[in-house]
């Protein structure tokens, strides 16, 4: 079963897609650190984050790994364990222009079907059900009030000693949804099949359930068609 959850930033997408995944024992494919792992590298080797065939190119000579170490998950770009580094706001603030590059998105379309074709999974990101694997058997849009989901994020980076303000969380999370709706290829977009879930008004369990419940409703109607 291939599930895809997609939606704008801090909408719960990866924290719900985690537990729906260790609930299901399926493996779990957060396809935005692959794009921040990219960025990271890209700033760290001195790139124009404008160049997507330069980008292309780092992609291509420096593998990508996602992977759950002592029940972690990690993100590794050239080996070295990034997971710590990608989610800082200088990384947040110009993954998006590197996701915007064509190239870019070619690449990472790639790697990340033949992750897919692994097995059961569940794959997060803004493109999922639309672009990376629009045959999914689930695809869910997950979304929350812009106030909600910049109050989580601010939230999440305060106990990493976040020193900003509430309204810079708040900005940088709507101009990076306005960036990823705007761009040319595979831009943010609810699939025409997939259901959405808001989620403001709720807590991680009763998304985790409903999705859970979705996941049981789709295979029981599998098995009727069978018989
Ligand atoms: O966790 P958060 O929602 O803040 O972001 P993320 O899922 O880690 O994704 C970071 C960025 O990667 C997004 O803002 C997009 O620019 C890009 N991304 C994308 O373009 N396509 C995907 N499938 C996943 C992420
Ligand atoms: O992956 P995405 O950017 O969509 O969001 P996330 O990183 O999974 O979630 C952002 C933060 O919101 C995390 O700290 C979650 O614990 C929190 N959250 C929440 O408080 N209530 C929800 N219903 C979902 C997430």
């Amino acid at each position: 079963m291939k599930i895809a959850i997609d939606g704008p930033a801090g909408a719960g997408k990866s924290t719900v897609a985690k537990k729906v995944a260790h609930e299901l024992g399926y493996v779990y494919i957060d396809t935005g650190a692959m794009y921040r792992a990219l960025t990271y590298k890209a700033i760290q080797d001195q790139v124009d984050l404008h160049n997507g065939e330069a980008l292309a190119a780092l992609l291509a000579k420096y593998p990508v790994e996602l992977l759950v170490e002592n029940n972690q998950q990690k993100v590794k770009i050239n080996h070295q364990d990034v997971t710590e580094y990608i989610r800082t706001p200088e990384i947040s603030k110009y993954v998006s222009t590197v996701a915007a590059q064509e190239q870019v998105r070619k690449t990472m379309l790639m790697i990340q079907r033949s992750l897919a074709a692994k097995g059961n999974v569940i794959m997060d990101g803004r493109d999922i059900g639309t672009n990376v694997l629009p045959d999914a058997d689930l695809k869910i849009f997950l979304t929350a009030t812009i106030e909600e989901r910049a109050k989580r994020r601010y939230q999440e980076l305060l106990t990493k000693g976040y020193k900003g303000s509430f309204e810079e969380i708040k900005q940088e999370i709507a101009s990076r949804d306005k960036q990823d709706q705007e761009r040319k290829y595979a831009p943010l977009k609810q699939a025409g099949d997939a259901i959405l879930i808001d989620t403001s008004k709720l807590t991680i369990d009763q998304v985790v359930n409903h999705i859970l419940q979705l996941v049981k409703e789709y295979q029981e109607g599998d098995k009727n068609e069978l018989i």
